[in-house]
C-alpha cells in the first residue's frame, strides 16, 4: 500500500484576509463545508490503496491538524516542524521515518491546500504510477496548462515508459514569464506538486544532489521525540538539528536535477487555489458570473468573487473584483491579484 504524506506547512498569504498566519488556508472551508486538508484526507482514504497518512506540519498547527483528523475519523502520524524549511526537508524527514518501518515503502506526497474533486480519477492515476515508482522512478503528476503562469514547475514529457507514464525530459521550477510562454507553446505540463516514489530512492537522490538536507533528515529521524497531549501523539522534530537544514523546496532540491523523474498526465481537474481568482474559477457562479459566499448582496456586479465571514457585505456597480470581509479586515481588489497580496501581507507583518 502507498503511504500518503500530506504537506501542510504553507502560509497561504495570497488568500488574505481569510487565510491568516495562525489559521492558514488549508484548514479553512474555502469551497463548501470541508477544508482542503479534510478533502485531501478523503482523497487518500481508500484502505485498499493507502495506509494511514503522515502529516507534516508546523508546531503551531498541531491542534488544527489533530482536530481535523479526528473529525475525518482518520488516525495518522503527525510530524511537527519547529520552523519552516520548505518542502525538501519536510519530505526528507517523512521519508526517513517511513523507510525505517518499511524499507521498500512507496510514498505519495500531497499538498494540503489543493483542490481535486474527482478522488477516484486521482487514485487511479496514483495506481497507474505505482509500477514505475517501485522500479525507481520519481513520478510527478502533470497538468495541462491554460496560461503561462510563473508560479509553477514546468515538465517536458519525454519517452514513454509504461502505461500512462513517460520519462521527464526537463523539469523547470518557476520559469520567468517569457520562458513560460515558450513552454506553453512547446507542450510542457505543470507540475501539480504530487510526487510518488520509494522513500529509499528519494533519499538516495537527495543524498546525491542535496547532501546537507539528507544528512539533517537522517539525524532528525534518529532524534525525533513522540509527545502525548490530550490523547493525541505528536512526533516532534528536533529544533537544533532541523535549524541547520538548508531551506529548499523539493522541486529545486531534487526534481530539477534528477534523471529518475517520470510524469503521468492527470485526467482530473486540479487547482492549487493559489489566489482569489483561482477560487472564483473553481466556484459555482450565478448568471452574472459572480461567486458569493456568506451574507452578501450584489447589484449591477459581474464576474466577481465576494465573500463575507461575518458582516453583511454589499457590492454595487463593480466588475471583476474580489471583495472579502472578515471580522477584522477587508480586502477590495482586482480579481486577479495574487503576488501583490503576498507582498502586502509581508509588509503588514513587518509593521507588527
Ligand atoms: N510541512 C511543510 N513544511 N510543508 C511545506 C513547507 C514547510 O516548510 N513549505 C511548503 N510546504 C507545503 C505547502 O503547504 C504546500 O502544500 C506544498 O508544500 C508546496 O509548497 P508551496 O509553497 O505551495 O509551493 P509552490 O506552490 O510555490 O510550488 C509547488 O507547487 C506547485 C503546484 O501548486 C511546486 O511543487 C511547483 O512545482 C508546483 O507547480
Ligand atoms: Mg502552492
Amino acid at each position: 500500500r502507498i503511504v500518503p504524506v500530506i504537506l501542510s506547512g504553507g502560509a497561504g498569504t495570497r488568500l488574505w484576509p481569510s487565510s491568516r498566519e495562525a489559521y492558514p488556508k488549508q484548514f479553512l472551508p474555502l469551497l463548501g463545508d470541508r477544508s482542503t486538508f479534510e478533502d485531501t484526507l478523503a482523497r487518500v482514504a481508500d484502505p485498499k490503496v493507502f495506509t494511514d497518512p503522515v502529516v507534516v506540519t508546523g508546531e503551531d498547527f498541531r491542534f488544527l491538524v489533530a482536530d481535523q483528523l479526528a473529525r475525518a475519523g482518520v488516525t495518522g502520524r503527525i510530524l511537527l516542524e519547529p520552523m519552516r524549511r520548505d518542502s525538501g526537508p519536510a519530505i526528507a524527514v517523512a521519508a526517513e521515518l517511513i523507510r525505517a518501518s518499511d524499507p521498500n515503502a512507496v510514498m505519495l506526497v500531497l499538498a494540503a491546500d489543493h483542490l481535486v474533486t474527482d478522488s477516484a480519477a486521482f487514485a487511479a492515476t496514483a495506481r497507474a504510477g505505482l509500477d514505475a515508482a517501485q522500479a525507481g522512478a520519481l513520478v510527478t503528476f502533470g497538468i495541462k496548462p491554460n496560461q503561462p503562469a510563473t508560479g509553477y514547475g514546468y515538465i517536458r514529457p519525454g519517452d514513454m515508459m509504461d502505461g500512462r507514464v513517460r520519462m521527464v525530459a526537463a523539469f523547470v521550477e518557476k520559469p520567468d514569464a517569457e520562458t513560460a510562454e515558450k513552454f506553453l507553446a512547446d507542450g510542457y505540463l505543470w507540475n501539480s506538486g504530487n510526487f510518488l516514489f520509494r522513500a529509499d530512492v528519494f533519499l538516495g537522490e537527495l543524498q546525491r544532489y542535496e547532501p546537507e538536507i539528507a544528512d539533517v533528515a537522517a539525524k532528525v529521524a534518529a532524534a525525533t521525540r513522540v509527545d502525548h497531549a490530550g490523547g493525541i501523539s505528536f512526533e516532534r522534530i528536533d529544533r537544533e538539528i532541523f535549524a541547520t537544514s538548508p531551506a529548499k523546496s523539493v522541486d529545486y532540491a531534487v526534481m530539477e536535477r534528477t534523471d529518475r523523474a517520470a510524469v503521468i498526465e492527470a485526467d482530473y481537474a486540479w487547482s492549487d487555489l493559489g489566489s482569489w481568482n483561482a477560487l472564483w474559477e473553481m466556484s459555482p457562479k450565478d448568471a452574472d458570473g459572480n461567486a458569493a459566499r456568506g451574507a452578501v448582496s450584489l447589484t449591477d456586479t459581474r464576474n466577481s468573487f465576494v465573500a463575507s465571514e461575518d458582516i453583511h457585505t454589499a457590492v454595487i456597480g463593480l466588475d471583476d473584483v474580489a471583495v472579502i470581509t472578515t471580522k477584522d479586515a477587508v480586502l477590495v481588489a482586482r480579481r486577479g491579484v495574487a503576488n501583490e497580496l503576498k507582498a502586502l501581507v509581508g509588509a503588514l507583518r513587518a509593521d507588527d
